[in-house]
């Protein structure tokens, strides 16, 4: 590759001018005249060759996991070699450092306060060490979706089972699409003892974006903590966690953001440090301390270099890209007469996912897993949906990849 680097394409992309140009350039991504991985192919936004994706693949699985861009991985590497070779010298004296200057990194990204950032193991970790930093107490409720993803829930389901915490749960229907609805119910259902609002910020089953916004100051109006599980949004959406007005935004830097594997960021915002102390904050409000224990230093540097990837081609580019893609995606999808949309239409409820129903003459995850063996077709089943297929378009897919992988699906259900 690399005749073309993060800074060039920062020039590149500020040349081209920001949304309206942006949305201009997404809807005509590469159409695949050149092969992905030929020198100085253009996959998407990205150039074919800053992924190791194995050639030919159509990976639309950003949603489960993302690939890390080669200069993650090498500093990913590099961090690691360097450790190596003087590890009490490096993890001690020369990580932290470097650690705390991702920590500000990343605040920086999600738009939050440096010292409101904690940076986590992934999504997962940071839900448990809310929920269990809590103080909550037998009958206190706390309100969440049926469409949240286990990592997202488990945390309250474990709160349930061993203080008697009480879990309402409030529907929002695959294929509803309607916000009002979602406030409405939530609304109805907050009681007197309702202590915490967890919700996701894209749900993964759909994509559909939940009024983040409303949903907190909801919480808010009712003395209740918002706790807003944005595993799906960072890196593939403009998070801007301050606008959002949630108390805790927690998140992870494997999918979107195309970090390291296990890497995550918790935002706890200042006015929210009270009633959420965690412990990894008790010994200071540093990245990494003798305290908090060793951290996984290649790791969180990579996410840094993931943070550095994204900026290069802007997040609000990268966004446009994303959701220009995904509605080209949504009406190649209307033409197959087998399966049921339930994902939001092009508008403000879509994100950068597409989940279609798939008839009940065809189980998802053999589909999935046939796409996957027969045709390097990576798209995630969801069978809870019920019978969900999940398609996920990030900056480094292209039109080719949709269209490859409708019509894999199409042979499927034929
Ligand atoms: C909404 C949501 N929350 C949490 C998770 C778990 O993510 P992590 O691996 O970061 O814990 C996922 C994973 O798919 C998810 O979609």
């Amino acid at each position: 590759m690399a005749d073309f680097t993060p800074l060039d394409r920062r020039w590149f992309l500020a040349l081209m001018g920001a949304l309206p140009a942006a949305r201009a350039l997404a809807c005509n991504v590469d159409t695949g005249v050149r092969p992905p991985g030929q020198p100085g192919a253009r996959s998407g936004l990205a150039m074919a060759d800053d992924l190791l994706l194995a050639p030919g693949l159509v990976y639309l699985q950003t949603g489960s996991v993302g690939p890390s861009p080669r200069p993650v991985m090498e500093r990913t590497v590099a961090a690691w070699k360097e450790l190596e070779q003087n590890p009490t010298r490096y993890a001690y004296r020369l990580g932290p450092p470097a650690l705390e200057d991702v920590r500000t990194k990343a605040a920086a990204f999600l738009r939050c306060a440096d010292d409101e950032l904690v940076l986590t193991r992934n999504t997962t970790d940071g839900m448990n060490a809310v929920a269990c930093g809590l103080d909550l107490a037998a009958g206190d409720r706390v309100l969440t979706t049926d469409q949240e993803h286990g990592g997202g829930r488990h945390c309250w389901d474990y709160l349930a089972s061993r203080r008697g915490i009480v879990l309402d749960i409030v529907s929002v229907p695959p294929g509803e699409n309607d916000a009002q609805a979602i406030l409405d119910r939530f609304r109805r259902a907050i009681t007197p003892r309702t202590r915490v609002l967890s919700f996701s910020h894209l749900l993964y089953t759909t994509g559909l974006r939940m009024p983040v916004v409303e949903l907190s100051a909801m919480a808010a109006a009712h003395g209740c903590l918002s706790v807003v599980d944005g595993a799906q949004a960072a890196g593939g959406v403009d998070v801007n966690v301050t606008a959002l007005g949630c108390d805790v935004y927690v998140t992870t830097g494997h999918k979107w953001m195309l970090g390291p594997k296990g890497t995550g960021m918790l935002c706890l915002r200042e006015g929210a440090r009270d009633r959420v102390p965690l412990i990894a904050e008790q010994a200071g409000r540093k990245a990494q301390s003798d305290s908090t224990g060793l951290t996984n230093i290649p790791s969180v540097l990579g996410l840094g270099a993931a943070i550095d990837y994204l900026r290069a081609f802007g997040i609000v580019q990268i966004e446009a890209h994303n959701l220009a893609l995904r509605d080209q995606l949504f009406q190649i999808l209307q033409g197959v007469p087998q399966v049921r949309l339930v994902s939001p239409p092009p508008g403000p409820l879509a994100s950068p996912q597409v989940t279609v129903q798939l008839p009940d003459s065809v189980k998802c995850r053999d589909v999935a897993q046939r796409l996957s063996e027969k045709d390097q077709i990576m798209l995630r089943a969801i069978p809870d949906l019920p019978n969900g297929l999940r398609f996920s378009t990030h900056l480094f897919n292209s039109i080719n990849d949709v269209e490859r992988a409708v019509q894999g699906l199409r042979t499927e259900l034929t």
